[in-house]
């Protein structure tokens, strides 16, 4: 098969696939070891959909008041509803205080507090002295801290002359017979050339799915890509029933309000002009952790306490902190507001609805980022070759819910601990294997039979189906019919996709294809969260099921795996949640109820 393509051959020590946060921290971090990096990215590196966090990044830097990392861990493995692996965890909040002085030192222009400091302010579930009451741990760019950190990152990369593939769309990865990841096959956009990547370490950083869904704060990119590739390639899927939607998307549009709104005092209404979520959460109130407000909001809509003419959504006030202070901490959000709801926050309230923002499940790995391949006697098994960091992974520190603030802290810690550990594991320039005759069969065979399909069903369309599935079926509440539904649902459209058309053949800029290639990725993505769902019988983060509304630690309190097979049948199995610590600085924190 791959006789029909002309193959430009490629040899790296490592394979970046993604250049959003993760992947640029990940690219510096292997350049700058001396791994010949090569860093290949669908859309140009500024564009990635980290560009889109707005809030800030956590870390207890205790600028504007005391904090420390055993406080942020807690926080995180609470937040998590304790599916989160407490190693990884301590990991991530012992890293962040050092990971947030780097982004400083490399240039990101964070805010500054009146002593000049990094500016932090509060956000949702990140609390003091074990769950007191919240504390300023989100250090902010204003309200535009992705962008920031993006940008700098990507300086940072062409400072040490690394080499991006921009436009490059990966069709899959080179697996050896043993299961070994040797490389992706790639297709260049821009001249419709087909090209092999060779690597000893190959990372998948390709972000989140959130595209699965009909409204999402998430770009047009975000489909899962590395999500796809991994279950192609014969790895499960990890805890994707777990999918966060954050409390303040705009009524309509879906667009982002950061929750460092709420961090600068802005509060939910009801039809009523209730502060609702004193009702909810006592302590943390509008800043409970984000599955906590969503479902207070969700609740509020549910017994005929929304707002307007459909009483179908929720106010969010900004109105009483002033314009100077929305135009210093929140200018972003205040454009965002004023485009696409028409709303001057400076005067009148913004229409919000939890929104689809984060998936918490991914490709499993351990806190080095290299990729599990689990058994039932060796659960935390390497892939050998293989990495996955940020959204698209699950190391697992988010568990069933995440907090705000530790998805950019999650990129840049986990992009480093990669390098590190590719750094350990590769000897620059080392001597590679030859590859086997048929090593991009598999993917240009697929590549070729989705170019040439001559089916009646437009790409959109199945993927509107599926959008639409997924946004009814698999939303902020979840029953047990209405999870059964979804899956049936998604299932079938997964088996559509042999009935797609693809009108356009060329091979350059050919977007019909590329959103063919990329919803094979979101069907993957969304069989492995029904499937996953239906199976789980308790509520747990994200997940809250009303037939079984309690969190049942004793079956549930491990992670779910499901593999795709190339029929799309979805086999479950599980893994445990790691229950120990890294070093003993800290004790491993035991279940409890989880109140705010
Ligand atoms: O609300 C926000 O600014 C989003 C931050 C995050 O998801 O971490």
């Amino acid at each position: 098969m791959s006789a029909a393509y002309d193959i430009t051959d490629h040899t790296y020590d490592v394979l970046v696939i993604g250049a959003g946060g993760a992947g640029l921290r990940a690219t510096l971090g292997m350049t700058g070891a001396g791994l010949k990096t090569a860093c290949l990215t669908k859309v140009f590196p500024t564009r990635s959909h980290t560009v889109a966090a707005q809030g800030g990044i956590g870390a207890s830097l205790g600028n504007m008041a005391e904090d420390s990392w055993q406080w942020h861990m807690y926080d995180t493995v609470k937040g998590s509803d304790w599916l989160g692996d407490q190693d990884a965890i301590e990991y991530m909040c012992r890293e962040a205080v050092p990971a947030v002085h780097e982004l400083e030192n490399f240039g990101v222009p964070f805010s500054r507090n009146e002593e000049g400091k990094i500016y932090q302010r509060p956000f949702g579930g990140h609390m003091r002295d074990f769950g007191a009451a919240p504390v300023e741990r989100a250090c902010a760019a204003a309200d535009r801290t992705g962008h920031a950190i993006l940008h700098t990152l990507y300086q940072q990369c062409l400072k040490h002359d690394a080499e991006f593939f921009v436009e490059f769309i990966v069709i899959d990865l080179i697996m050896d017979a043993d299961g070994t990841c040797r490389g992706a096959i790639a297709w260049n956009l821009d001249d419709g050339s087909i090209h092999r990547f060779q690597a000893h370490t190959t990372v998948l950083a390709t972000g989140g799915y959130g595209r699965a869904y009909f409204s999402c704060t998430s770009a047009h990119t975000c489909t899962g890509d590395g999500n796809g590739m991994a279950a192609r390639a014969g790895l499960p899927l990890q805890d994707h029933e777990f999918v966060q939607f954050h409390p303040t998307g705009i009524f309509g549009s879906g667009c982002l309000i950061t929750e460092g709104a709420r961090g600068e005092g802005g509060y939910l209404t009801n039809s009523a002009g209730e502060r609702f979520m004193e009702r909810y959460a006592p302590t943390a109130k509008d800043l409970a952790s984000r599955d906590v407000v969503s479902r207070a909001m969700t609740i509020e809509i549910r017994e005929g306490r929304g707002v307007g003419a459909d009483e179908d959504h929720i106010h969010l006030h900004l109105e009483h902190l002033g314009r100077d202070l929305l135009l210093e901490r929140l200018p972003g959000i205040t454009e965002t507001a004023k485009i696409f709801a028409g709303v001057d926050a400076s005067r009148e309230p913004i229409p919000v609805l939890p929104t689809v923002h984060y998936n918490m499940g991914g490709i499993p790995t351990n806190h080095h980022g290299e990729v599990l391949r689990p058994t039932e006697s060796e659960p935390d098994a390497v892939s050998p070759g293989l990495m996955a960091i940020g959204e698209c992974a699950s190391a697992s520190v988010h568990g069933a819910n995440r907090l705000g603030t530790n998805s950019l802290l999650d990129i840049v810690v986990f992009g480093r601990a990669a390098a590190i550990r590719a750094s350990e594991l590769i000897k620059p320039g080392a001597a590679h294997k030859p590859l086997p005759a048929d090593s991009a069969d598999q993917a240009l065979g697929r590549f070729d039979k989705l170019r040439h399909a001559e089916g009646q069903l437009a790409t959109a369309e199945i993927r509107l189906e599926l959008q639409r599935a997924m946004q009814r079926d698999a939303a902020v509440f979840r029953t047990q019919s209405s999870l059964e539904e979804g899956r049936r649902k998604v299932d079938d459209i997964a088996q559509a996709i042999s009935q797609v058309k693809v009108s356009d053949r060329s091979m350059v800029w050919n977007s019909d294809l590329v959103e063919t290639l990329e919803l094979e990725n979101l069907l993957a993505c969304a069989q492995a969260t029904v499937h996953s769902a239906v199976a789980r019988e308790e509520s747990r983060g994200a997940h809250a099921h009303e037939d079984f509304p309690d969190r049942d630690d004793e079956t549930w309190m491990k992670h779910s795996l499901a593999w795709i097979d190339d029929k799309g049948k979805v086999t479950l199995g599980y893994r445990p949640v790691h229950t120990w610590t890294l070093t003993d600085e800290v004790d491993y924190i035991e279940p409890k109820e989880r109140v705010y």
